[in-house]
């Protein structure tokens, strides 16, 4: 009796200990950062079925389309809020000829698309179409150029056709292939991966590179382009280093870019994206955690070349890589995506969020088909994954300030190891109101959690969204209802400045406060 009124006591003292240690303190008076809706940002490349079949059906296809463009497609990616869209790759781009991709499209030449698949790429999808795509998806296009195998002028000449009005070869080019204005395109990648896939350089070199191509790819009329350099990979803090140093910051390019992918064993067994263990799901969200890291080290690189801040720190790559789903082209990168992935999107989503000092762009790879998808498509069906509900509910923080948190977290354990159960980010839009998005990364333990809105006298619930699942491997597939999708919240109490918040196990909810 004794014992069990002791473990009792004990119990209780440790639950409400436990409960008491989660906190958010939101500082709203500190806000003076933009969160950019730009790091809400997307990336297709040519490779398996991310342009052709997922984005481009061609005219003559039954799949509904708009000039050749799926209606579904655009539809879906504008209900959840698409700021741009990279292209065409990824180490596509530094094999990328793009005057094969203008002109009469029977007559454009095909290439072989030797990074992914080794399949004929008939360049159908060129420079006009991906324009449209933009047009249609209402989003800033960003082209990442070909340094690795093109020339300068090569590079050169595209901006110039992209974007003169003034009388030249290349805009007359434009016009006789039916587009009389210029685009007016800002965003410019000036090669990709070029330590590796775009041409195996080494970061001296690359620098010096960067700024002949620089040179050449011109502004014009009043249109400003906005140059992103070649980062790293992951932590390779030399290439940082270097293109810090070296690469002219500021004046031959405005942002560089960084990769990196959530990989939950190694390169050659990344592991499925639907059959995993515990010990797989914990290991990675802690390599998903790495990205704190990466940014604070970069980021600490960048500030000593540009205190001022003028350059900004472009994440063009990231989201988790797994196996491909088995009986599938290896070559075509296609997988399935889970609550898991929902889990990897809020917390990277939450780190950009708080470098958004720096962070002023990021594209998960890749949109349609390929790699951590927002949508999958077979045929004229589409499924919107867990990873599109994420970026639906960010949406909330598109353009808003970001507003510092203070976070306590109690761990989320397992065999000995330890990572924070909790992930959040907050800010406040234009009309005044908060978003706060909050992630229990424990799979089998609900948390509560105090938040406290530090500068309010008094706060108001609005409304809340929730994303969850009875598993954490729960996924939507084609042909049977949707599994993981986004659906109102409330377990929330309000008191003063303060809320009490109860999070399911494996969950993500937006909560408006006013
Ligand atoms: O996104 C797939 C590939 O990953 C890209 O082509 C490349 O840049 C990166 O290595």
């Amino acid at each position: 009796m004794e014992l069990k009124k002791l473990f009792s006591g004990v119990f209780i003292l440790s639950v409400l200990f436990s409960s008491a240690q989660n906190k958010i303190v939101v500082n709203t008076d500190l806000g003076k950062e933009k969160i950019s809706r730009h790091i809400y940002g997307h990336f297709s490349e040519h490779l398996g079925r991310c342009i052709y079949g997922g984005f481009w059906v061609g005219e003559d296809s039954e799949i509904s389309n708009s000039q050749g463009i799926r209606n579904d497609v655009v539809d879906a990616l504008r209900e959840m809020g698409i700021p741009n869209l990279r292209w065409p790759g990824g180490c596509f781009a530094d094999e990328y000829h793009w005057m094969d991709g203008i002109g009469p499209r029977d007559q454009r030449p095909t290439m072989i698309n030797t990074h992914w698949g080794g399949v004929t790429e008939d360049n159908s999808f060129g420079t006009h179409e991906f324009m449209e795509l933009c047009n249609q998806l209402d989003a800033e296009p960003v082209i990442c150029g070909n340094l690795g195998s093109g020339t300068v002028q090569e590079m050169s000449q595209w901006v110039e056709y992209l974007n003169s009005d003034n009388i030249s070869p290349m805009t007359d080019l434009r016009k006789a292939n039916g587009r009389e204005e210029p685009w007016g395109v800002k965003y410019w990648g000036v090669g990709n991966e070029n330590w590796g896939c775009g041409g195996s350089m080494t970061a001296e070199y690359y620098a010096n590179e960067m700024r002949r191509y620089s040179t050449y790819t011109k502004n014009y009329s009043d249109n400003r382009l906005y140059k992103i350099a070649c980062g790293p990979s992951d932590s390779d803090y030399h290439w940082m280093e270097t293109l810090m140093k070296n690469g002219n910051p500021g004046r031959s390019f405005q942002g560089i870019s960084l990769h990196y992918y959530t990989i939950t064993h190694n390169w050659s067994k990344k592991g499925s994206a639907t059959q995993f263990t515990e010990d797989e799901y914990f290991q990675t969200m802690s390599k998903t955690l790495f990205m704190d890291e990466l940014l604070r080290n970069h980021i600490n690189i960048m500030d000593r070349y540009d205190p001022q801040n003028r350059v900004g720190l472009i994440v063009d790559e990231w989201g988790i890589w797994h196996d491909v789903e088995p009986g599938t082209n290896p070559g075509f990168l296609y997988q399935q995506n889970t609550l898991r992935d929902a889990m990897v999107a809020a917390v990277n989503l939450d780190l950009f969020n708080k470098y958004c000092h720096r962070v002023k762009m990021a594209n998960i790879a890749q949109t349609v088909n390929v790699l951590q998808a927002m949508i999958l498509t077979q045929e004229a069906e589409l499924v919107k994954t867990p990873t599109f509900y994420v970026f639906k509910m960010y949406k909330a923080h598109h353009d808003a300030t970001m507003l510092p948190t203070d976070l306590v977290s109690e761990n989320y354990e397992l065999d000995g190891k330890s990572i924070p159960a909790i992930s959040t980010s907050a800010s406040k839009s234009d009309d005044g109101k908060i978003h706060l998005t909050i992630s229990n990364l424990n799979p089998n333990k609900a948390v509560n959690i105090s938040c406290e809105l530090r500068g309010l006298s008094k706060v108001a619930f609005e409304k809340g969204e929730i994303i969850t699942a009875e598993k954490v491997n729960a996924y939507n597939d084609f042909g049977k209802a949707e599994e993981v999708t986004a659906k109102s919240f409330s377990d929330v109490t309000v008191n003063g400045n303060s809320l009490t918040v109860n999070l399911p196990s494996k969950s993500i909810v937006l909560l408006e406060l006013n």
